[in-house]
């Protein structure tokens, strides 16, 4: 009986590989480094922190709220760093605005127009793979694709504007308070 258990134990342990796949740190990357959209970090995640863009001539004008795992905020907290495997969501959400009986005028995010979506890869990972490198994947999904990756190049579609975020592994982390330790 023993020796059968022992077997089988063994068994199923060969059977699975070795060596991790590139594939498998992430729920939100395949085995070739393609990033996919969270769809539940409204409810699974941690939000970190909201920027507002609020120029009606900007690109970017919308409510901008960051989330994040609930697990990669507290490593972040207790090392000052993203986990491998950490997940940043930004989703844009468009602006109303209305006099409400708090002040006037009051804005709000509604509908969700873009999400931007940053995987850590501390390893690199997916070297020669244009949306990967400077330590994340890169990703960009329209509320009217939202299952396409409509970024090419991340050195092309993101960097240019995360340059001054060095420093801070990339990320804008002064708009996360869920970030600070206290
Ligand atoms: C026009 C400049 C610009 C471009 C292009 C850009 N970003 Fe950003 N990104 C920012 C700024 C500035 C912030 C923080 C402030 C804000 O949201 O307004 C930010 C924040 C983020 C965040 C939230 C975490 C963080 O780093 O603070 C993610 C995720 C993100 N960007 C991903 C991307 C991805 C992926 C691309 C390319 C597909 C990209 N960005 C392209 C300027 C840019």
């Amino acid at each position: 009986m023993k020796t059968t258990l022992t077997r089988a134990l063994l068994a199923s342990a060969l059977a699975l590989p070795l060596v991790a796949t590139a594939g498998d740190f992430s729920p939100y990357v395949d085995a070739k480094g393609g990033i996919s959209r969270p769809t539940d970090f409204r409810t699974g995640f941690v939000h970190l922190g909201s920027y507002a863009v609020l120029d009606e001539k900007s690109a970017a004008r919308g409510l901008h709220d960051v989330y994040t795992e609930k697990a990669s905020a507290e490593h972040y907290r207790k090392t000052g760093q993203f986990p491998d495997g950490a997940t940043l969501v930004k989703e844009i959400r468009k602006l109303e605005t209305s006099a409400m009986t708090t002040g006037d005028p009051v804005v709000w995010g509604s509908d969700a127009a873009v999400w931007f979506v940053m995987v850590k890869d501390a390893k690199g990972r997916f070297a020669g793979n244009p949306l990967w490198g400077d330590g994340w994947g890169w990703a960009l999904f329209k509320a009217d694709a939202p299952a396409t990756n409509a970024a090419v190049s991340y050195e092309a579609d993101c960097m240019g504007c995360h340059v001054p975020a060095a420093k801070t592994d990339r990320v804008f982390v002064q708009g996360y308070p869920t970030l600070k330790p206290h």
